[in-house]
């Protein structure tokens, strides 16, 4: 069977700086879609990667002292470092700084000048280096970026344009009739009305600035033109999949992209990226999702330059990766803006991981071990009401954590699976196998805890995107032999594959609560 393809991508991040908790967000986000869909039978690309070209990383060489590209190969290590620490499975990185990035934006430049899309005129008007954008008078506040707060600097130099106006109107009548194309809703309304208040040609541009693609002389100049940093980064997309190279691999992935961004960057990819793709002929991406901010105590955004940075190292080796993956995602509607505390960290690990998933499992283990010496008993005949409405639980909350993910709600799919989990560790209390125990009643005995067992062998693989080495730990300690990631939901998610005979082992508490003094 021909597997249904699921491109995923994250932005490139800058090489100005070490990166942070506030940048893994999105990978980390992109990570778990990439993961669950893969369990989902789906053909998944996820893609991540730099970008290191513009004025940005040219100020940030310049003050360590560095060329940008020794800075950029210094970066992107840090990247792929981090990337690995936090269990990031992309399946390729892609640096701008590549021949194979640098092939198609020229491929692509090439095709939007023969377009008529491209000419020749004069840029006077704002510019944020750390956000790469241009702004306009009527958009900057008190001389600082409406997106970032820091001073805008006055550019008045020749540029190339990029006929954005053109397509103001293809662009409206797209995301009319694709209701999902940018998500969340609120973000889409945004788009709307900045698009509706007229699209102005796009500066694509710069001759003060050296680090980057040249673009190939369209009108008589003198000057050498450096291609504006947007206009080469957002076109990673398409080299990171083949463009040129690879076209069956391109045309297999493409029109599923779903690009994930943090709202800061919503202009770029849902005006600018749209209207380049309309220029080449290209097919849209099925969907940009912009997530919200993880801001700090005073509901400010997390970042190096306001100091307000968590460095990831920090905090998963004092509380382990899975309980981070598992807050981050369980705490903040993705979508919305949302405070990292460390309380809320703490409570969240002792109450939902420590108290409910944790003591489901170890509890389960135990009695395992203490009635049927560690084997997982018969699949169970006489099912109860009582029984048969967990086991309809289980196969509801796989649909659910299905259909949530699919729209992108990550906390609603971890909720949905901690009804399950809430509702087993309550049939564990209403059965008592300790009692039956005492009663001599070894067949209900044995159902129970094969139905404990059950749930658990799917909350592992619902939680594995989420908490892939947790999940995975859960699922050799009942037994199983082979690898979480060797099955698809369609196959193990359904009720009755744990194999009855099979010996559980009982493993040290896998969220170890955390103590507060
Ligand atoms: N290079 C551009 C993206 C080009 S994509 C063609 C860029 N890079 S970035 O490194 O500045 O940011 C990358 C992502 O990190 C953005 O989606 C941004 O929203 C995200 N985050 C950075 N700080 C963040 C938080 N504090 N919270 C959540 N995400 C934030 O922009």
């Amino acid at each position: 069977m021909n597997k249904k393809p699921y491109y995923i991508t994250t932005p490139i991040y800058y090489v100005n700086d070490v990166p942070h908790i506030g940048n893994a967000y999105t990978t980390l986000a992109a990570d778990i879609l990439a993961r669950f869909h893969r369990l989902d039978g789906y053909d998944v690309f996820f893609l991540t990667g730099t970008d290191e070209h513009g004025q940005k990383t040219e100020k940030a060489a310049e003050k360590n002292k560095t060329t940008p590209l020794e800075l950029a190969d210094r970066v992107v290590e840090n990247y792929r470092k981090l990337w690995k620490h936090l269990q990031i499975s992309n399946d390729d990185f892609i640096r701008t700084t590549e021949d194979r990035h640098k092939k198609v934006v020229l491929d692509i430049i090439q095709k939007v000048i023969k377009k008529g899309d491209i000419y020749l005129g004069q840029y006077e008007d704002w510019y944020c280096i750390p956000c790469e954008a241009f702004w306009t008078e009527t958009q900057i506040t008190d001389g600082n970026c409406p997106t970032c707060s820091r001073k805008v600097e006055k550019l008045k130099e020749e540029s190339y344009f990029f006929r954005m106006s053109k397509y103001e109107k293809e662009l409206l009548a797209h995301i009319e009739k694709n209701p999902d194309f940018i998500q969340p809703e609120s973000r889409r309304n945004e788009v709307v009305s900045f698009i509706k208040t007229g699209l102005r040609d796009l500066s694509i541009s710069r001759t003060t600035i050296s680090w980057g693609i040249p673009v190939p002389e369209i009108e008589k100049t003198n000057k050498k033109h450096i291609l504006y940093v947007w206009f080469d980064a957002l076109i990673n997309y398409l080299s990171g999949i083949g463009y040129l190279e690879n076209s069956s691999q391109f045309n297999h992935y493409w029109s599923t992209a779903i690009h994930l961004i943090g709202k800061d960057i919503l202009r770029f990819h849902a005006v600018y990226w749209p209207t380049m793709l309309l220029s080449i002929g290209l097919p849209l991406p099925k969907k940009i999702f912009a997530h919200g901010w993880i801001t700090g105590k005073s509901g400010e955004k997390i970042s190096k330059s306001k100091g307000n940075a968590i460095d990831p190292y920090a905090v998963t080796q004092e509380f382990g990766l899975d309980p981070l993956r598992y807050f981050l995602f369980r705490e903040i509607p993705f979508g919305l803006d949302g405070e990292y505390s460390r309380e809320a960290f703490i409570h969240r690990v002792n109450s939902d991981l420590a108290n409910d998933y944790g003591n489901l499992l170890s509890r389960t283990l135990t009695m395992v071990q203490k009635y049927c010496k560690g084997v997982v008993p018969q699949k169970p005949k006489n099912l109860t009401s009582q029984d048969q409405l967990l086991i309809n639980l289980s196969q509801k909350v796989v649909q659910e954590t299905k259909d949530h993910l699919q729209a992108i709600s990550f906390s609603k799919a971890l909720i949905a699976i901690w009804t399950l989990i809430g509702a087993t560790n309550r049939y564990l209390e209403t059965m008592a196998p300790w009692k039956l125990a005492k009663e001599g009643k070894t067949q209900e005995l044995e159902k129970t805890l094969y139905l404990c067992l059950e749930v658990l062998r799917i909350s592992a693989l619902l939680t594995y995107a989420f908490m892939p080495e947790s999940s995975q730990k859960i699922w050799s300690a009942l037994g199983i032999q082979d690898k979480i990631e060797e099955h698809t939901l369609l196959e193990s998610s359904t009720w009755g594959h744990i194999q009855e005979g099979q010996l559980t082992h009982i493993i040290p508490p896998l969220f170890p609560r955390i103590q507060t003094s």
